[in-house]
């Protein structure tokens, strides 16, 4: 019994010891915040994630072909990766001549290597056509 109540005593001692140290509030909130945060295209955000290719906002305009691009597809076909056709040269060429629906079926629904809406869940399928008429024109 003796033992416990020095254990008590030890670990009051402790926790009022900690409570007491002068730590910066601050400090503390910074220690404990979430690992990770959401980002809502279009509001300020403290931590910009590189792939910020979230949901429009509830009731937004669907983005533009150049939004879309530059947020879903660029990553691949700013640089043909994989082979991906890229933007704004004669790699188009032999794709246009499938016809736009092709295209907007195969950036839809996937096409060999490139995934379905180009990994963009939350992008609608206008946007996503969007994104298919801006890397075409
Ligand atoms: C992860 C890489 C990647 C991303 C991101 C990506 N693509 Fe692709 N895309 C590819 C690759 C690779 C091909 C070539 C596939 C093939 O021809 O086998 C391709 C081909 C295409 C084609 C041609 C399909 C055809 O029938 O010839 C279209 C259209 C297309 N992408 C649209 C898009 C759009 C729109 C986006 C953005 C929303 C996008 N892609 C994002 C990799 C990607």
């Amino acid at each position: 019994m003796k033992k416990l109540t020095l254990l008590a005593a030890i670990i009051g001692l402790g926790l009022s010891a900690n409570l007491s140290a002068k730590e910066d509030q601050s400090s503390i909130i910074e220690r404990i915040k979430p690992y990770g945060s959401v980002c809502v295209q279009g509001k300020e955000c403290a931590v910009k994630v590189p792939v910020a290719a979230g949901a429009p906002a509830p009731g937004a305009a669907p983005r533009s072909g150049e939004q879309i691009y530059t947020a879903v597809c660029a990553g691949c076909h700013g640089a043909g990766v994989m082979g991906a056709p890229k933007y704004g040269t004669a790699d188009w060429a032999p794709r246009k001549a499938k016809g736009k629906a092709t295209l907007y079926e195969h950036a839809i629904k996937g096409f060999n290597s490139m995934p379905a809406k180009g990994g963009c869940a939350a992008c609608s399928d206008e946007e996503i056509k969007n994104g298919v008429d801006y890397m075409v024109q």
